[in-house]
């Protein structure tokens, strides 16, 4: 997927009630005070930067997608932004009081390695919350579920993480956190606005050669049509994983 047309994906789903109220919870889950510098990484578009600077903190996104980090410098002038990857912060030791990284972690190959550099760049007593989709365990209602499983397993093999979130906790604990949390949210669509979603599922099941074409094409036909009638269903279980520096 290129990244303007991630971007308006993201846009579309950003504005939902439960993505506002996810961002408000790891907001609630970071504790920053005014003032504070809170990091977000993999930051997309800058939203939850601008959200977290509305609050007082002094919030930075780190991208490493140029058209990402020009898009959130273009929206949100007045925020701090950068390019650098999850692994190399170019950050001192002990620069942010807060990390966030939201639907960033499966796109990450050695999880081991960014954590580690979240760890060095939080100082003692700083929180990091990491907010991620598992990719094996989306919900879709089809007429064809095998076809539908097959679909959805092919996304997860794409990814290099797929399922990031389930080995964070063990993860943290060995790159030295405490207070370790996990807790879940369900993103649930049952209108059209899932469409580009699933046919971006199909899509890439088809090019992982899951699906053939003429299967991803029935395939988003049907969802198209359910979402006229009414009958789509989509799913996405969210992990929030939260952890203290100390
Ligand atoms: C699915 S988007 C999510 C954007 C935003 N966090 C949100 O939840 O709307 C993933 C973002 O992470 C960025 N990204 C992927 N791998 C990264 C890495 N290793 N370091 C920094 N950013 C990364 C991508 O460029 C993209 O902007």
């Amino acid at each position: 997927m290129d990244t303007p047309e991630l971007l308006a994906r993201l846009d579309k789903a950003e504005r939902r009630p439960d993505a506002l109220a996810l961002r408000a919870r790891v907001r609630g889950l970071l504790g920053y005070r005014p003032g504070d510098t809170v990091l977000d990484v993999g930051c997309g578009g800058g939203t939850a930067v601008a959200e977290m600077r509305a609050e007082g903190a002094r919030a930075v996104g780190f991208d490493i997608d140029p058209v990402m980090l020009q898009t959130a410098r273009d929206r949100h002038p007045e925020s701090e932004f950068a390019m650098a990857d999850a692994n190399s912060l170019l950050l001192p030791d002990g620069a942010a009081r807060g990390y966030r990284a939201e639907r960033v972690f499966h796109a990450i190959r050695e999880p081991e390695r960014a954590l580690a550099e979240a760890h060095r760049v939080l100082a003692p007593g700083g929180r990091l919350v990491l907010v991620g989709q598992d990719w094996d365990a989306f919900m879709i209602a089809a007429d064809d579920t095998e076809l539908t499983r097959t679909l959805v397993h092919a996304n997860a093999r794409a990814m290099p993480d797929p399922s990031a979130p389930r080995r964070q906790p063990e993860l943290l604990r060995a790159a030295g956190f405490t207070g370790i949390e996990a807790e879940g949210a369900m993103a649930v669509f049952t209108d059209d606005t899932a469409v580009p979603m699933l046919t971006g599922l199909a899509s890439r099941a088809r090019d992982a050669g899951a699906l053939s074409p003429r299967q991803a094409e029935k395939w988003v036909a049907e969802q198209r049509a359910r979402a006229v009638s009414g009958r789509l269903f989509l799913a996405i279980p969210y992990l929030l994983v939260s952890a203290d520096r100390t």
